[in-house]
């Protein structure tokens, strides 16, 4: 979604925020630009379009700033030209903001100031902030900023400048993340550490709440008092090759093949051979309420609910504890069964999801313990939940989540594990499953070398308009997870469903044309599966079987076979995904889609 990027030093300011916005395309937007402080006056380029093009517009700009903001916009209010873009000038062009996240109250705000005779440019909510800020000013950016925020309901992460102030950039945050950063004579503020990584690991998180303060001369962060508050520097562990393609033609071919280590990373000292059992420190005090809790939900959106659904599946089958999947965009609004007895696990990539983050409030007032399952250290989701575990799938720039899934799934499997063995698994059961899920690597590697089998298959079918496919047990979220990647790479209709419920309803839909996805390892379902597959090749359905290695008779029925090595139904979902994601990536690489940035999606979606 929407982006930020700021930087105050000596060097050029333009293409260090150029490039910072660029850094940050992953997240998805439709239009951009970039405010600048030069001798005094400030000046605003901006357009619809990608970033590549405000480069062209900037390249004929004499100016050398060493003050600048830039912001990459995904539409919420207005559409997606150049005058919705931001940054936004006051009507006086002696301010200028960047915004991400919406202002709830903006038509009343707008209202007031229209009635007092300000005139607005723009449609969008943004706008409002920095009418304001004019109008509020005194001769301090930080108090108007401040005062000017005391009016405004909603979310946001602003970064302001004036004329008036020239080496000054004031940025405030409540519900959309923003950092600062901290280089020698040089300071940064951005979105995401992703923008400014190249230049400094020394980074200040803001909370909700504050305002940050950057000059030539350093940072400076207050509370909503504006009283001078010391925050802690963190550390970035991560290097700007993390977020480099290193000679992959796409970020998410990348992310697709570094399963095998990020998929170790996240089980790395957390496996307990001996015992059995699993260690997860960050959530170690609160294990007692998770065994004893009166409810236990799991809440996430997109790819990360699919990994709640292998999660909930997992925990009651072995650890015999009930938990509950929740949509944690319906969950706010359905007035949960929630109370200090309840434990609430959010899953997110990002760590930034509105919705998420919305659910997570709504169990807070209730009084229940959240926990975060999430990727991003330091993010708003990790900050806004009592504890949690890190799945350190490291920096994931594709849009379509593909590493941080299996890591989500593989610190479930963890969770589950550790339960279970509490809850009464034995110890040699426990053992089996350690061992099964320390194999895991090398089978996602086994998988992945049979990439050439996968892009093969992907030219047959990249003309289809649908795909069903088709999973049972911890397989059907694994379906789902199928069907939601080639969605939304590949802009072909998919469908994930339950293997035998596909004789409910989707059976109708099957003929020659119809490509389905068949996950048919050789498990408890495996005979029934099988019966699933000749009705389908019955009505003529090209069925393309996930079979386990060495199953010669399914070969014989299906059209195409991937095979995937035998794993335990606890680890079958992060080796069984792999060729899933392989083929919608082959077949939107074949139809010339936008791999990294699919249209209209965003990368973390920040607004409700
Ligand atoms: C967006 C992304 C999806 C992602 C979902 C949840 O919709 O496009 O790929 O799965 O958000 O994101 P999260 O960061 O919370 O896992």
């Amino acid at each position: 979604m929407c982006g930020i990027v700021g930087y105050i030093g000596k060097r050029n300011a333009l293409p260090i925020v150029v490039e910072g916005l660029k850094r940050l395309e992953y997240r998805g937007y439709d239009s951009c630009g970039v405010a600048s402080l030069f001798h005094g006056e400030l000046s605003v380029e901006k357009m619809a379009g990608k970033v590549v093009g405000l480069q062209s517009l900037l390249a004929k700009k004499r100016d050398n700033p060493i003050i600048a903001i830039g912001h990459t916009r995904w539409a919420t209010h207005g559409i997606p030209d150049k005058t919705n873009a931001h940054p936004h000038l006051s009507q006086s062009g002696e301010f200028a903001i960047v915004h991400n996240g919406i202002i709830e109250n903006y038509r009343v705000l707008k209202k007031g100031l229209e009635d007092n005779g300000y005139v607005f440019s723009s449609q969008t909510d943004t706008e409002v902030i920095v009418a304001l800020i004019q109008t509020l000013y005194k001769g301090n950016l930080e108090d108007a900023v401040g005062n000017a925020l005391k009016h405004v309901t909603g979310a946001y992460g602003i970064a302001v400048m004036t004329k008036h102030e020239p080496h000054k950039i004031v940025c405030a945050r409540r519900g959309a993340p923003l950092v600062m950063g901290i280089g020698t004579d040089e300071y940064f503020v951005a979105s995401d550490v992703a923008a400014i990584i190249q230049h400094t690991k020394q980074v200040i998180y803001l909370d909700d709440g504050e305002l940050g303060i950057l000059t030539s001369d350093g940072v400076e962060t207050l509370a909503c008092d504006r009283e001078s508050i010391s925050k802690d520097i963190q550390h970035l562990t991560f290097d700007v090759e993390a977020i480099e393609k290193s000679g992959y033609e796409h970020f998410m071919l990348k992310e697709i093949f570094q399963q095998p280590q990020t998929a170790f990373d996240s089980m790395r000292g957390r496996l307990n051979v001996k015992d059995g059992s699993a260690h997860l420190g960050g959530i170690n005090d609160h294990i007692g309420s998770i065994l004893h809790a009166d409810q236990r939900y799991i809440t996430a959106c997109g790819t990360s609910w699919h990994s709640a659904l292998i999660g909930e599946m997992m925990i009651e089958q072995f650890a015999r504890l009930p938990a509950e999947v929740e949509y944690a965009s319906e969950f706010r609004y359905r007035e949960p069964l929630v109370d200090n007895r309840s434990v609430i696990f959010a899953i997110s990539q990002s760590g930034e999801t509105a919705d998420t983050l919305s659910a997570i409030e709504e169990g807070k007032s209730r009084g229940a313990t959240t926990l975060g399952i999430v990727n991003v250290v330091g993010s708003s989701i990790a900050r806004a939940t009592d504890a949690g575990v890190y799945i350190h799938a490291g920096p994931e720039i594709g849009v379509a989540s593909t590493k941080a899934f299996t890591s989500q799934v593989a610190v479930m499997s963890l969770l589950t594990l550790k339960l279970a063995r509490l809850m009464g698994m034995s110890k040699k059961d426990g053992i089996e499953i350690v061992e099964a899920m320390q194999r895991v690597p090398e089978q996602i590697e086994s998988v992945l070398n049979q990439s050439d089998v996968i892009a093969e298959i992907a030219r047959t079918y990249s003309k289809a308009s649908n795909f069903l496919y088709l999973g049972r047990g911890v397989n059907f979220p694994v379906a789902l997870e199928g069907a939601l990647k080639m969605k939304e790479i590949s802009y072909i209709h998919a469908e994930g469903y339950p293997a035998a419920e596909m004789k409910h309803g989707p059976i109708a839909l099957i003929d020659e044309k119809m490509p389905i996805i068949m996950i048919a390892p050789k498990d408890k379902t495996y005979a029934k599966v099988m019966g699933n597959i000749e009705e389908l090749k019955a009505r003529k359905g090209r069925v393309i079987a996930i079979a386990t290695e060495g199953d010669k008779e399914i070969a014989k029925i299906a059209d195409h076979t991937i095979y995937v090595p035998a794993t335990l139904a606890f680890t079958a979902p992060m080796v069984n995904v792999i060729p899933l994601q392989l083929l919608a990536y082959y077949i939107a690489v074949e139809k010339g889609c936008n791999v990294d940035q699919p249209r209209n999606l965003a990368k973390s979606v920040t607004v409700e």
